[in-house]
Formats: C-alpha cells, sequence, structure tokens
C-alpha cells in the first residue's frame, strides 16, 4: 500500500475485525512506536498506552462502552447516511469484549478546564495526531481499528479498572484492534471534496 492508499482507506474498521485471531504484544508495539512519532505542543510528547487483553477487564469495559454507546444514541436524531455507520458501531458496541486487544489512548494532565480555542487546541492537539498516526500504522500492517469515545462518560470507572491515576492522566481515545479478515480493500472514504469547504483569502463559505 503506498502512503495515499493509506490515508485514503483508513477507515474506521468494525465489521472485518478477525474476533477470533489474537494481536501479538510485538505488533502492538511496533505500531505504538509509530503512533509517537506524532507530533505534540512543545513536543510533550503527553501520550501514555494501557493495552487491554485480559479477557474479563475487556468485558467490563465493554459494559461501560455499550451503556456510553446506548445514551449516545439515544440522544440523537441520525441523518439517512449516517445509519450505516451507526449500524456498524452497533455492531461493534456489541462485541466489544471480543475484541483481541483494547488500545486505551491516554494523555498527561487533564482537559484545560478553561475551554479557550487555545489551550483546548495545545491539549487535544497534541495526542490525537498520535491516535491517528495509530491507526495508519496498525492498518499498513494488516491490522484494523476504530477511534472510539463512547466509553469516555465512565472515564473514571475505567481509570479505578485499569489503576489509571484520574486526577493527571486523561483517557482520549479506545481504539479496539484486531487482525483484519481477508476481503476487498476497503474503498477510499465518501467525504466531501475539498474544494466545497475551502475559500481563498476571506471566508466564502
Ligand atoms: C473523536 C471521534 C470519536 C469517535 N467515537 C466513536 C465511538 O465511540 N464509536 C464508534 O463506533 N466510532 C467512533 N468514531 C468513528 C467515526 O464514527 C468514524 O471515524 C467516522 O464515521 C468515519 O468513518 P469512515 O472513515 O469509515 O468513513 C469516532 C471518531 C472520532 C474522530
Amino acid at each position: 500500500m503506498n502512503g495515499l492508499e493509506l490515508l485514503t482507506t483508513t477507515r474506521a474498521f468494525r465489521r472485518r475485525l478477525d474476533l477470533t485471531r489474537p494481536v501479538d504484544r510485538r505488533y502492538l508495539l511496533a505500531c505504538l512506536d509509530i503512533a509517537v512519532h506524532a507530533p505534540s505542543g512543545t513536543n510533550r510528547q503527553p501520550w501514555r498506552f494501557v493495552v487491554v487483553q485480559d479477557p474479563a477487564v475487556k468485558q467490563q469495559i465493554a459494559e461501560y462502552y455499550r451503556k456510553g454507546f446506548a445514551a449516545y444514541l439515544s440522544a440523537r436524531t441520525p441523518r439517512p447516511d449516517q445509519l450505516a455507520d451507526l449500524a456498524s458501531g452497533s455492531y461493534l458496541a456489541d462485541h466489544l469484549h471480543e475484541v483481541p486487544a483494547l488500545v486505551v489512548v491516554c494523555s498527561l494532565g487533564r482537559p484545560p478546564a478553561d475551554p479557550s480555542t487555545l489551550r483546548g487546541a495545545s491539549y487535544y492537539g497534541s495526542i490525537y495526531p498520535a491516535v491517528w498516526n495509530l491507526l495508519l500504522a496498525l492498518h499498513e500492517r494488516g491490522l484494523g481499528a476504530t477511534m472510539t469515545t463512547a466509553h469516555l462518560a465512565y472515564e473514571r470507572e475505567i481509570a479505578d479498572l485499569l489503576a489509571i491515576p484520574f486526577d493527571e492522566v486523561a483517557q482520549v481515545a479506545m481504539l479496539p484492534v484486531a487482525h483484519l479478515r481477508p476481503g476487498p480493500a476497503a474503498p477510499p472514504a465518501r467525504r466531501t471534496p475539498a474544494a466545497e469547504l475551502t475559500s481563498w483569502d476571506i471566508w466564502t463559505l
């Protein structure tokens, strides 16, 4: 896969996850080593990772996730074009405990209480590039994942479960990781073309 293919075909992988094949720690660590090449504000490198493979712990996280996902679903009226994504989201929620590895991505420091754009951009902008790097590195090796956040409604409970020091470290995302089942390559993601979203010199959108 060349770089452009990788960038345009790294999707939210849910139904294609192979729930029966374990994921070797060495694969995960190799991909995490790519994740940590991401940029961060003043090169803080705030990322920390907890990889959960213990079935009993995955089961507990999945229960929190399912509650969070159900609340998310009940609070919204999806557009017709979002129904397929939500259906596959429900599939993932139902099977989360079966996914071989759950990578909980953490960031040192709590998110800023001051909601200014600058502070928020600095905090989240210093961690999400690492998440995306991880998704790309996984896909490049024939693994797949989805960026998920539904469990964060229960961040404190999951912090207790995983012994994450809640006051000093925030969970920002969880990636359920598995090998991809054989099948046709994912088509490039359908997105609104950039030309419709870009103005030149002055905002015209
Ligand atoms: C910040 C963020 C949070 C997300 N949270 C969830 C989630 O909790 N559960 C889930 O199934 N997908 C989640 N997604 C995945 C999106 O639904 C997915 O990236 C989007 O629909 C595009 O999918 P595609 O690349 O396959 O077209 C999240 C994505 C982002 C960027």
